[in-house]
């Protein structure tokens, strides 16, 4: 079944959630990477490869937000502060799978530089050419990130914890 019901996650769901949770786990390290590097000609590929798969992860993101609107997901498994927990770290982790990227071609537009998609597609840039959008921006990309890994260490482990109390979670992400 490809759509979500009242107590199943959907194929489409599941194909968006772990996808870009993979490419979310390759972004992260990556992103770090680059944050000690002094960016130069023979660094540069690391960069792009960093601005395509995150603007591949925001590209998805719109997808599963319209899709979320056509199909809603299932509201968390249980009830009680759990589930209102698991809601609200769910639309934080939303929220920023939004802002990390948008900030991060933010930052970029204002370093003046192209923001180049796989070596093809030339994004707009969608803020002016300043020192201080840069300097604010990827403040915003660095902050937003950090919060990031918290809430998903958070996510992870609530999902894990609940498999070995057996109440499924992680089973209906993962076979529906
Ligand atoms: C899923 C989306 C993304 C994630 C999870 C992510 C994550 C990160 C992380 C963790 C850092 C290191 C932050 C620091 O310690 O200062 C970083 C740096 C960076 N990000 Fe992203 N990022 C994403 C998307 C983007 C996009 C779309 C762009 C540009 C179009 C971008 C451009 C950059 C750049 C240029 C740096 C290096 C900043 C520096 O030199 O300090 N990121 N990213
Ligand atoms: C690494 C990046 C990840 C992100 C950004 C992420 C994000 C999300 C979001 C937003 C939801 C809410 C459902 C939806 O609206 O699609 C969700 C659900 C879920 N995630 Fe993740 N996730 C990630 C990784 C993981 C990992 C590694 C696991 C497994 C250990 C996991 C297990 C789950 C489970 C079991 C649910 C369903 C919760 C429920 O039944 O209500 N996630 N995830």
């Amino acid at each position: 079944m490809l759509a979500n019901g009242p107590a199943r996650f959907g194929l489409v769901t599941r194909a968006l959630h772990w996808s870009i949770a993979a490419l979310i786990l390759v972004q992260l390290p990556l992103g770090l990477r680059l944050s000690g590097l002094e960016p130069g000609l023979a660094n540069l590929w690391l960069y792009g490869l960093h601005k395509s798969l995150g603007m591949t992860v925001f590209a998805l993101m719109a997808i599963r937000l319209v899709w979320h609107v056509y199909s809603p997901p299932p509201a968390p498994l249980g009830g009680g502060w759990q589930a209102l927990a698991a809601r609200l770290v769910h639309w934080t982790i939303y929220a920023l799978m939004f802002a990390i990227p948008l900030s991060g071609w933010v930052a970029s537009s204002a370093t003046g530089i192209d923001t180049v998609l796989f070596d093809r597609i030339t994004l707009p840039a969608i803020a002016p050419v300043s020192e201080a959008w840069e300097s604010a921006a990827f403040a915003f990309h660095d902050i937003a990130t950090k919060l990031f890994m918290g809430l998903l260490a958070l996510h992870i482990g609530a999902a894990l914890k609940r498999e070995m109390d057996g109440d499924g979670t992680l089973t209906r992400m993962i076979r529906g």
